[in-house]
């Protein structure tokens, strides 16, 4: 569950600029003339990646998120008021209130990956992180939330890391994900179980191959 939106915020800046125009006017163009508004995602999702961009050169550092500061700047651009920024940024999950850590776990724990073992996932992570959902650790690394399904499913229990999936994960595979992170060691999303894409665990298989081996065909 993300952070409630506060305009009073302390950690909220007084004012923001896109640093980059040329790349405004770039979205700006997707669209038909008098339908600027449908800018309004892409430029958040702009917008939180500057902040992502300064957050990663920060002491502590700290992750993406969208100021009250930018969605006004974005009403502007778009000629909308900044109720109509607020309304989209607070419908999808991928926009951020507060300032998160510089990686911000996303643990799925929706069924599929509920019954695959999502409880040991957020247990690791609050294990080896020492904090709990919606909370940051102290030295501005790590975020943990917990989310709705991210459409990953058939490789559950999966979790999400920025802008990355790592999927088919353990106890032991998430504690070793944080701590590469942690370290800045390199890692490696997708399956980290080994599996292709969403193949079957043990390879490429046809339903014929499987009623055969069982003896119905
Ligand atoms: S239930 Fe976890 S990705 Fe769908």
């Amino acid at each position: 569950m993300k952070k409630i939106f506060d305009r009073n915020a302390p950690y909220q800046p007084e004012s923001f600029t896109f640093r980059d125009p040329e790349k405004v006017g770039e979205i700006l163009a997707r669209y038909p003339k008098g339908r600027e508004r449908s800018a309004i995602m892409p430029l958040l999702d702009l917008a939180q990646r500057q902040v992502a961009e300064d957050g990663a050169e920060s002491n502590p550092p700290y992750g993406g998120w969208v100021p009250a500061a930018a969605m006004d700047e974005i009403a502007r651009i778009v000629n909308e008021p900044p109720i109509s920024v607020l309304e989209v940024a607070s419908f999808y999950s991928m926009y951020h209130f507060a300032p998160t850590g510089k990686y911000l776990i996303q643990v799925c724990t929706t069924t599929p990956c509920w019954l695959r073992g999502s409880d040991d996932i957020v247990g690791c992570c609050k294990d080896r992180l020492g904090i709990g959902m919606g909370e940051t650790t102290a030295d501005g690394l790590f975020s943990l939330i917990e989310v709705e399904c991210l459409g990953a499913c058939v490789n559950a229990p999966m979790a999400q890391v920025n802008d990355d999936y790592y999927e088919d994960l353990t106890r032991e595979s998430m504690g070793a994900l944080i701590d590469d992170l942690a370290e800045g060691r390199p890692v490696r999303p997708g399956s980290q179980a080994g599996r292709k894409c969403s193949m079957a665990i043990e390879g490429p298989t046809t339903l014929l191959k499987k009623a055969r081996e069982k003896g119905v065909a």
